[in-house]
């Protein structure tokens, strides 16, 4: 399998107060799911952003439906810290992660 075309891994609204990025990911072709790629790129970029000064942590929010997220979160260290009210998905869990 050649390295998926459709691929979105993106970082949004850092928040001032506590230095926390919102993080999402989006593997457009289904047929290249499962195979480690959402794992390496999200390690890889919550790396990247913790470099940066002025962030400390990493958030993501998966309703819990999406167990290959929840999954993906937990192998590389994020931990559940509560749930929020996504005005599109409805109740999501929301995973955290700061530096080492
Ligand atoms: C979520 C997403 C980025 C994950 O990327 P991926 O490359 O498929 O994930 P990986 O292969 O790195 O890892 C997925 C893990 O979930 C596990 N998994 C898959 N389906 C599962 C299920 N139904 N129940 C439990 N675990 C599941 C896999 O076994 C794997 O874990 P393992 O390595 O311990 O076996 C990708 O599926 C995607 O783009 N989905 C659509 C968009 C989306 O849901 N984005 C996140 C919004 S919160």
């Amino acid at each position: 399998m050649a390295f998926p075309q459709v691929f979105e891994d993106l970082f949004s609204q850092l928040d001032g107060d506590n230095g926390s990025a919102l993080y999402h990911i989006t593997i457009g072709e289904k047929d290249a799911w499962g195979q480690g790629y959402g794992t390496e790129a999200t390690a890889a970029a919550v790396n990247w952003a913790l470099s940066h000064d002025g962030v400390d942590g990493v958030r993501a929010t998966i309703p819990d439906w999406n167990k290959p997220s929840v999954r993906m979160a937990e192998k590389i260290g994020f931990v559940m810290t509560g749930t929020a009210e996504d005005p599109e998905v409805g109740e999501v869990l929301v995973y955290e992660i700061g530096r080492p």
